[in-house]
């Protein structure tokens, strides 16, 4: 078909992100934050003051809760049950409980549906990136890629990212115990069969967008 979609997993930090964003931008398609529906469905439970113990509840938020975010990679928000919370999504304490709902087999079902009906309905294709979207979301992808990045280099990237607002070690808490948490999920650090590896720890952001551009076209 004419559709183009790229599928782009890796760890926070792993620059997939910022170069996802970008790469829709160059290729014209649409762009989709898996993680930012993962970090939307915290907030909204977060407001509905439902304990993150209680499973059941923390699904009936999932599956009720009205997600609606931006396609548009030059546009960046979130709404959920129409409230805007592009700015929250990312505060730290969003952040830690943001697994609670990842781990439920039943809030993932839900959320990987919706992705898939997202990418689906991209007119020109899509660029999508999380955890699982080259193994789960859509393992039939154009293109299927894991980035990687050394813990120096993933703590550098959070670290400038956050503004400087955390210590070190609380920096190093944080990126760590997520991506021990999020490992637990799904297998988003060694490449599945057919998902090309780059390891963007000694690239720049531009020279990472390139590898990518390159990897496009050789691969379609
Ligand atoms: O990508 P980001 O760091 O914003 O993702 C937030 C959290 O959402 C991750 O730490 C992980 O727990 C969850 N997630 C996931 N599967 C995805 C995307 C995100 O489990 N495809």
């Amino acid at each position: 078909s004419d559709r183009l979609v790229i599928a782009i997993d890796g760890p926070s930090g792993s620059g997939k992100s910022s170069t996802s964003r970008e790469m829709a931008r160059r290729l014209g398609l649409a762009y989709l934050d898996t993680g930012a529906m993962y970090r939307a469905v915290a907030v909204a439970f977060l407001d509905a003051g439902v304990d993150p113990a209680d499973t059941d509840a923390v699904i009936a938020a999932t599956t009720g809760a009205d997600i609606e975010l931006s396609l548009d990679p030059d546009e960046s928000w979130v709404r959920v049950n129409g409230r805007d919370v592009t700015a929250e999504i990312r505060e730290p304490r969003t952040s830690a409980v943001v697994s609670t709902v990842a781990r439920i087999p039943q809030c993932r079902a839900d959320l990987v549906a919706r992705q898939r009906a997202l990418m689906d309905a991209a007119p020109s294709g899509v660029v999508a990136e999380g955890r699982d979207i080259t193994t789960v979301v859509y393992p039939d992808a154009d293109v299927r890629l894991l980035l990687t990045a050394s813990e120096e280099a993933r703590l550098a990237r959070r670290g400038t990212e956050l503004g400087g607002r955390l210590s070190a070690s609380e920096l190093r808490d944080q990126v760590l115990r997520r991506d021990r948490d999020d490992s637990a999920l799904v297998e988003f650090q060694t490449a599945a069969d057919g998902v090309l590896l780059l390891d963007t720890s000694d690239l720049t952001f531009d020279q990472v967008v390139e590898a990518i551009l390159t990897l496009v076209k050789e691969s379609t």
